[in-house]
């Protein structure tokens, strides 16, 4: 049954129910068929989008740039520093300008109230390109990347190792919960979910027959696991006094051979990138002579395995937040 986003925001997953989800995932297919069969797919002809980045990106700034070309919009991209917004203009103003020359605005940044104030005032949809909470755009395509590795995603069990409380392991438990995925944030206590979203997740997860577990013990969770997801240690925004730390407390929770081994025959290997899987990186090599780390969160190994979906995953940001701007601005 076709749902109806139109005028809809994409803030975090949990303003969305699983049929929702489902559409979107469904739609994102639908949009991929059309992008590789080379089929035109500009119905969006004539609208305006603006990207307001105050991170870094690589992934989500191409998708949607790429996307929304292909939706036969105009884009323009702000990058970090270059607007007013903060400094000399308030969020409530940006997004009050900005809401009457596009259709819809995308904003990659710091806390969910920023995005969430943009919303509020805009008047067009805006979506959320990841913020300190949540990164709900990524959730879409790792949820595409698992269905199109299993056929199906309830009842699969997810595994989230090293830091659960970032914005990526917050939206993979609310994902989970959403789709009837058991998930299994597995790390050190210090850096889990936290309570109030785990109990939220818990209520989701019940209504969808899966489970949400906590746990330190990497055995006991990766066990028999169909996916193993990891992301960085230290997240955009943190300071680099946090990666001592990090490195001590999230070393024991890297994804390496026997993680891979001791999950299902058939597991895939998930990041949402970037990774420091080797020292070709600047940050890679500094960690690496400080602390004498080649591979952080994820062995290169592991990294470079056939069991690794990481590519198809971030090609999929592209088809699916296509999907997001489709539906909320058709
Ligand atoms: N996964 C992801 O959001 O990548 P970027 O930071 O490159 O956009
Ligand atoms: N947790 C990471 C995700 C990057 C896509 C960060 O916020 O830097």
């Amino acid at each position: 049954m076709p749902k109806n986003l139109s005028g809809r925001n994409f803030l975090k997953l949990l303003d969305f129910t699983t049929e929702e989800i489902r559409y979107l995932l469904d739609l994102s297919k639908e949009l991929k068929r059309l992008k590789l069969t080379h089929t035109p797919h500009r119905y969006l002809e004539g609208k305006n989008i603006v990207l307001l980045f105050e991170k870094t990106s690589t992934r989500t700034r191409c998708s949607f740039e790429v996307a929304g070309r292909d939706l036969g919009m105009g884009v323009t991209y702000l990058d970090p520093g270059s607007s007013q917004m903060g400094k000399k203009e308030s969020i409530e103003d940006t997004a009050r300008v900005l809401g009457r020359m596009y259709d819809g605005i995308e904003y990659r940044g710091f806390d969910q109230s920023i995005v969430e104030e943009l919303a509020a005032y805009a008047g067009v949809p805006v979506w959320n390109g990841l913020t300190n909470e949540f990164h709900p755009t990524q959730m879409l395509a790792d949820l595409l990347t698992i269905e199109e590795n299993f056929g199906y995603l309830k009842g699969l069990n997810f595994v989230f190792m090293g830091d659960a409380g970032n914005n990526v392991g917050n939206s993979l438990m609310v994902a989970c919960a959403k789709m009837g995925i058991n998930f299994t944030a597995c790390g050190p206590k210090k850096q889990m979910p936290s309570e109030k979203l785990v109990e939220t997740c818990k209520k989701i997860a019940a209504e969808n027959e899966c489970t949400i577990t906590l746990t330190e013990d990497v055995g006991q969770a990766t066990k028999g696991a169909h996916v193993i997801y990891t992301d960085i240690w230290v997240s955009m925004g943190e300071p680099d006094s946090v990666w001592e730390e990090r490195i001590k407390l999230l070393s024991p929770y890297q994804v390496n051979k026997e993680v891979m081994a001791n999950a299902a025959e058939n597991a895939i290997f998930m990041h949402c990138l970037p990774s420091f899987h080797d020292l070709k990186t600047t940050i890679g090599k500094e960690i690496y002579e400080k602390f004498g780390l080649k591979e952080m969160e994820v062995c290169d190994e592991v990294f470079e395995s056939r069991a690794s979906k990481v590519f198809d995953e971030a090609e999929n940001r592209m088809h699916t937040i296509k999907a997001v701007m489709y539906a909320t601005l058709k």
